[in-house]
Order: C-alpha cells, then sequence, then structure tokens
C-alpha cells in the first residue's frame, strides 16, 4: 500500500492541533509524511471557512491537482476541518477527483478513511470516503456521543518523554453554541463539548514532561469552559486554571485562546493574578464598538460591558498585554459605527488587533437577514483607517517597554532581518538604523515571546531557541520590540 503523505493546514490554532493529532495517528499506522506534495501518495487540506478568502486558497489548491489525478489515479485527495463539513457537496461537483471528505467533528475516523480510500483505490472500484457531522446527524447524537468522539482523538496524541517541542496546544473544549451571526464556527465544529479536568491536566503534565515550557488552552470560547461530573459537581474555567497551576509546578508558562467576552468571571481574572506562571495575556475579541451592530451580530455584550471588563482586568493586572479582533463593513455599518470600533480600539489600548472585513458566509444568519450592503471600497478603507489606529496604538505601547527587562522565550531564527528602530528625540516618531546582517559566527537575530505574547527580537546564539532568556529592550516598532540579552544560563551574548 501506499504511504506518504502530505498535509497542508489553513486557518487557526484549533485546525494546528487537528492536524498535529491527526498526523500523530496515521504516522502510528504506518503512514511517513513529506514536505513536497508531489512527492506524496496521499494529499490532505485541513481548511478553514472563516472567511471566503481561506476557502479560495483550498479551491485552487484541488484545482492544481486535477491534471495529477488524472495521470496517478492511486493519487489520495482528502479534503478534512470546516469546508469539508460546510460545503461537502460542492467540493464533490466541482472536482469529482477527490477522495476524502472528513469534517473537523470526526478526525478520529480520518486514518481508517485514508485507509479504506487506499485499498478501494488499488482495487481500481474507487469509492469515495466520507464522514461528516451533517444537520441530521448532528440533531440526533447525543452530547456524551460527541463528547466521546472528542476524547478519542484527544487522548491518541503520542506524547515522548524529553523531545517535545517548547510550545504545545491542549484543547479543552471543541465546538460553540454562540451563534453570531456572521460566523461558521458552529455549523462546521458543532455543538461545544468540555474536556474533562483530569484527562487536560494529565495531557499537559505529559507534554511538560516532554520539554513543553508553554502550553496553550484551546477552546472556541475558551473561558466558557465548565466540566459537569457524574456526581453533578462543576470544574469552572477558574478551578481548571487553578488546578493546572498546582497539579503541573513544573511548566513555566500556561496561557488560553480564545475568550468570550460575556463568559469572563472575576473568579478566572483572579486565577490569572494569583497563579505566577498563568501569563497575563488575553486575546478577547470584541468586533465592533457599535452597540447596535454587536447586537445584530448577536454578541451577547455591549460596548460599555465590553469595557467595564478590560477596566477590571486592568485594575487588577496593570501589566496585562490584550489584544482584540474586529470585522468592519458588518451590514449597514455607518461612518459613526466604524468610529466607535476605533474609538474603543484607542481605549482599550490592544497590545494587536487582528481586523477582518465582513465576508458572507454560506449558511450563517447574517447571510440570510442582512444584505451585504457596505461596499467593498468602503470595507477596505475601514479596514486600512483601524490598521493605521491600532499600528499608533501598538508603538506608544511598544514605546513604554523601552528601558524595561522582560522575560522571554526563544521561538528561532526570524526569517528576515528586522532593522531595529530606535525612539528618536520626542519619543514618538521612530527613527530607522540599517544594518549589515550579523558577523559573529553562530549569532543570529532570535525572534521571541514575551509572557504577555510581545515579539521580541534580538541577537542570540541560535541554540537558545526554547530557552527562557532575559532582555533588556532598547527598540520598538509597532509589531516588533528590539532587545538586548541580560542574562542566560547557557549562553549570554552582547
Ligand atoms: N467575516 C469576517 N470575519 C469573520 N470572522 C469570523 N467570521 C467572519 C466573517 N464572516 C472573524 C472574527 C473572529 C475571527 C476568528 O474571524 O473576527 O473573531
Ligand atoms: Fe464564531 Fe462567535 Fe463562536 Fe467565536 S463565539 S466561534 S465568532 S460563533
Amino acid at each position: 500500500m501506499r504511504r506518504k503523505l502530505y498535509l497542508e493546514t489553513f486557518g487557526c490554532q484549533m485546525n494546528v492541533l487537528d492536524s498535529e493529532l491527526v498526523l500523530g495517528q496515521l504516522r502510528a499506522h504506518g503512514y511517513e509524511t513529506v514536505t513536497s506534495r508531489d512527492d506524496a501518495d496521499v494529499i490532505l487540506y485541513n481548511t478553514c471557512s472563516v472567511r471566503e478568502h481561506a476557502e479560495q486558497k483550498v479551491w485552487s489548491r484541488l484545482g492544481e491537482l486535477r491534471d495529477r489525478k488524472r495521470e496517478d489515479p492511486g493519487l489520495i485527495i482528502g479534503v478534512i476541518g470546516c469546508m469539508a463539513e460546510r460545503d461537502g457537496a460542492t467540493i464533490f461537483q466541482r472536482h469529482p477527483h477527490i477522495d476524502i471528505l472528513c469534517g473537523p467533528g470526526e478526525l478520529d475516523r480520518l486514518t481508517a478513511l485514508v485507509h479504506n480510500a487506499a485499498t478501494t483505490s488499488d482495487g481500481r472500484k474507487r469509492q469515495r470516503q466520507v464522514a461528516l457531522m451533517g444537520a441530521a446527524s448532528r440533531r440526533s447524537s447525543t452530547l456524551e456521543a460527541a463528547e466521546d468522539h472528542l476524547e478519542m482523538l484527544d487522548l491518541s496524541r503520542s506524547i515522548s518523554p524529553g523531545d517535545g517541542p517548547a510550545q504545545a496546544y491542549v484543547r479543552i473544549t471543541r465546538g460553540c453554541n454562540k451563534f453570531c451571526t456572521y460566523c461558521v464556527v458552529p455549523y462546521t465544529r458543532g455543538p461545544e463539548v468540555h474536556r474533562p479536568p483530569g484527562n487536560i491536566i494529565e495531557e499537559v503534565r505529559k507534554l511538560t514532561g516532554s520539554g513543553a515550557k508553554e502550553v496553550t488552552l484551546l477552546g472556541q470560547t475558551v473561558n466558557h469552559y465548565a466540566f459537569r461530573h457524574g456526581d453533578g459537581r462543576t470544574t469552572s474555567f477558574a478551578e481548571l486554571l487553578y488546578q493546572i497551576h498546582e497539579a503541573v509546578p513544573d511548566l513555566p508558562r500556561l496561557r488560553f485562546v480564545t475568550s468570550f467576552p460575556r463568559d469572563f468571571t472575576d473568579e478566572a481574572l483572579a486565577a490569572m493574578r494569583d497563579c505566577r506562571r498563568i501569563c497575563r495575556y488575553l486575546h478577547i475579541p470584541v468586533q465592533s464598538g457599535s452597540d447596535r451592530i454587536l447586537k445584530m451580530m448577536n454578541r451577547g455584550y455591549t460596548a460599555g460591558q465590553y469595557l467595564d471588563l478590560i477596566d477590571r482586568a486592568r485594575e487588577m493586572m496593570p501589566d496585562i498585554c490584550i489584544a482584540s479582533d474586529f470585522i468592519v463593513g458588518f451590514p449597514t455599518e455607518t461612518d459613526d459605527d466604524f468610529s466607535a470600533s476605533a474609538d474603543l480600539l484607542r481605549y482599550c489600548r490592544f497590545k494587536n488587533s487582528f481586523i477582518f472585513k465582513y465576508s458572507p458566509r454560506p449558511g450563517t444568519t447574517a447571510i440570510d437577514r442582512f444584505a451585504d450592503d457596505v461596499p467593498e471600497e468602503t470595507k477596505r478603507r475601514r479596514n486600512n483607517e483601524l490598521l493605521a489606529v491600532q499600528q499608533a496604538v501598538s508603538t506608544a505601547n511598544n514605546l513604554e517597554m523601552i528601558g524595561k527587562t522582560v522575560e522571554v522565550l526563544v521561538e528561532g531564527q526570524s526569517k528576515l532581518i528586522v532593522p531595529p528602530a530606535y525612539p528618536a528625540a520626542g519619543g514618538v516618531e521612530l527613527g530607522w538604523e540599517r544594518r549589515a546582517p550579523l558577523k559573529t559566527p553562530g549569532v543570529v537575530q532570535l525572534i521571541s515571546r514575551s509572557r504577555g505574547d510581545q515579539v521580541v527580537a534580538f541577537d542570540g546564539e541560535e541554540s537558545l531557541a526554547g530557552e527562557f532568556v532575559d532582555v533588556e529592550i532598547i527598540g520598538a516598532r509597532s509589531l516588533t520590540l528590539f532587545g538586548r540579552v541580560v542574562s542566560h544560563s547557557l549562553a549570554a551574548v552582547n
């Protein structure tokens, strides 16, 4: 049987983790991963449906494979993840050469699907393999059944002691029940289910034993976590944080994404304040600063309530870094609505914001109820304007960091050498300094992250990847801080 596998991942961290888990399962069944799809016998795309743009990339990948499949009918091509779930019928119609469709809620069955596709195609009677949650099965399946699926995939994770990566994801919830009117996730990933705390803690412990220094808990609305035990007790998100913090004392950094504003309790904020190793970083999308638009989005909070939460978080943790998401050009959005978003961004002083132009998604309530009436040109202009506001806020935030010393976890060598920038007189405008590539042998520009998720570039030895280093901040641009090593136990440079 053919066994060379190529997997490309699109979309969010949840997809990155799903890809890691299915790769682990397929490897355990003898599949070998290759880095070029030209060398593969099995090609899989783990897809995202959140915006149309993400889907277009996959459509073009699939189109490119048409000729290859004609020449090599034994090649197996699979579409997994949200696009498979949302768009399965169209994928088969437009691309008869696709063999496998597998939704994100069914990935524990993927190995069997790939195996079946490979055997039937060798036998020349090709049979398409499909595993989708689908509307019908969703209605009939119980929440318990969904929880079982979830656990099978997550528990299959192979973690070997000592040689794992420094950063790892651990899922705590899957799916979403919020039904924001613009969003496909509740339809593609299904109802929200929560993992038992014992299994989560065990996974964090094993990952830490394998070398993880930073674990990120994942959930679409991660802070909505609440596990109901058989005896009626509930473990809340705040309790889960305390429990992990206490049970895994060797883990230097614990984070979580993505938080939902309405669900943030004071207890969860207190857990972040009280537990030294929980990073003071929140990614908490607001989407809009206009109450009218928030209501049309079905977000369940007002801008005022969101601001209260940010104020409470900052009161309890003045050094907290907060990131957000915005959608611009939502149906009927006026200049005033948009200005409210810009004002909110300035008030909250976000570390960074992910800004998206509204993209109408088939199957969502918004596409049925509201005409996509903001012209593309206006969406683009608002997108650029909000980016500019964020850039000014980020620059001001980053300039305040100059002179401070922060502990960073090194991710590796930066892909491009980022020219450092230093504050010019007055401290607002940034002066630029171009410089020659680093000459000291073994010394490269490293990219690292602070506990608040700030990106810090500094010159250091390549071997520092995966290590903690104290760096003094000596320069700033809107997206990057520049540092100089102050101390490190293994190799101090500069
Ligand atoms: N159009 C534009 N942006 C969207 N997002 C989700 N759905 C849409 C859509 N239909 C954005 C939201 C969310 C992020 C993951 O993607 O800002 O927080
Ligand atoms: Fe989508 Fe809203 Fe759920 Fe986030 S909370 S995944 S935006 S439905």
